[in-house]
């Protein structure tokens, strides 16, 4: 099979790993596809800037447009709304494949690009997008396609357990835990998304819509995020007996679909209350399956381009093969709490 042209749009904390081990891994890679997977260009912002040595600069670019046009499969791990919306779109309408680790865009333009790439009968994955490297997505969307989801309950914000552990066991300030969270790579590029909720409010509707068959927007999911949460209250909740975890939980009740996220008391003997770091840990509830539990790492370069990377291995195994992997079924708009009733 003729080679597999990948484009990766942006090389920062996740970009540099997916890179890293595209070259890395070429060997391995090309013998679980069938073809060799050859990264033909990076785009970033700025290709002046002193990067990690595992990156050749000669694949650098600031024309992702150019790249995108000629590519079989681009990564977009740029982040943002603009311009790596259109991006994905311009990918798609050539005929590409797109992985994409952006919750914040697929919370928001889910429908439309899941739509657009059906019509294009490519693949647009995500499994990156929630949990980091917990396998997820492909578990509610694929293996669990034939049972009933009645509920998806969890942690799956590292950044906000790093700092809520590192609040409740060493003490540390909100401001002071939120830059170490930075410096490790856990958090957005803008931090506020991680501790007002709004990033665990984009799983929260991404969850939600694959679960429930349904579409549930970022503006669905009620709110509230960790910058309330003092000192006094992580030591009144200590001697309580208790953790503070910001949750995500969707649910599906005979009124219908609600998803929401807030910082929750969780008695220290429940399993999400020993999930510590930066690690995730999602409960799913099926009529058949009964509880199901995931666990791991749910932020950081190299455990997001693990997810990245399987998306990707998958999507070039189709393109071998000429087939499309599991689409996004959407069998009824159920109706949806608005976010107050929560
Ligand atoms: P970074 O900020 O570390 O990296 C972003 C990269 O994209 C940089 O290389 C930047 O270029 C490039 N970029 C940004 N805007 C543009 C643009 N307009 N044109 C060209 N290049 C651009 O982000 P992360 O790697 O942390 O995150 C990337 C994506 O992955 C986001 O959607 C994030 O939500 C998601 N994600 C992140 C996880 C994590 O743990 N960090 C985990 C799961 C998902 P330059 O280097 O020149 O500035
Ligand atoms: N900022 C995100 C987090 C990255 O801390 O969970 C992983 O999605």
């Amino acid at each position: 099979h003729q080679p597999i042209r990948i484009a990766l749009l942006g090389c920062g904390v996740v970009g540099t790993q997916v890179a890293r081990i595209l070259l890395h891994e070429r060997r391995s890679l090309a013998r679980r596809v069938g073809a060799e997977l050859t990264l033909v260009g990076i785009a970033v912002r700025d290709t002046t800037v002193p990067r990690d040595p595992a990156i050749p600069t000669d694949l650098l670019t600031a024309d992702a447009t150019q790249l995108v046009e000629n590519a079989d499969i681009v990564i977009e791990v740029m982040g943002g709304i603009d311009p790596a919306q259109s991006l994905i779109e311009h990918a798609l309408a050539s005929g590409a494949s797109v992985v994409t680790a952006n919750k914040a865009l697929l919370a928001q333009q889910g429908p439309a690009l899941y739509e657009r790439a059906s019509h294009e009968n490519v693949d647009l994955a995500y499994e990156a997008a929630v949990a980091g490297a917990i396998p997820i997505i492909r578990p509610i969307r694929e293996s669990l396609a034939g049972d009933n989801i009645t509920r998806v309950l969890g942690i799956v914000n590292g950044t906000t357990n790093y700092v809520l552990d590192q609040m409740t066991r060493h003490g540390l300030t909100l401001d002071t835990a939120v830059a170490d969270a930075q410096r490790l790579g856990y958090a957005e590029a803008d931090p506020t998304a991680d501790v007002e909720g709004h990033d665990a409010a984009a799983k929260a509707a991404i969850l939600a819509s694959l679960a429930f068959h349904t579409r549930v927007h970022l503006d669905d999911v009620a709110c509230e995020g960790i910058t309330k949460v003092t000192a006094e209250d992580v030591a009144w909740a200590t001697r309580s007996g208790h953790v503070i975890k910001l949750l995500a939980i969707c649910e599906r009740t005979t009124h219908g679909v609600s998803a929401r996220v807030h910082p929750a008391l969780v008695p220290t003997t429940h399993p999400l209350a020993s999930v510590s770091d930066a690690f995730n840990a999602v409960f799913v509830e099926a009529e058949n399956a009964g509880p199901l539990m995931f666990y791991g790492q749910g932020a950081g370069g190299a455990p997001t381009a693990s997810a990245v990377m399987g998306d990707v291995v998958t999507a070039a195994r189709n393109r071998v093969l000429g087939a499309r992997g599991a689409g996004e079924s959407v069998a009824a708009d159920l109706p949806i709490s608005a976010p107050g009733d929560a």
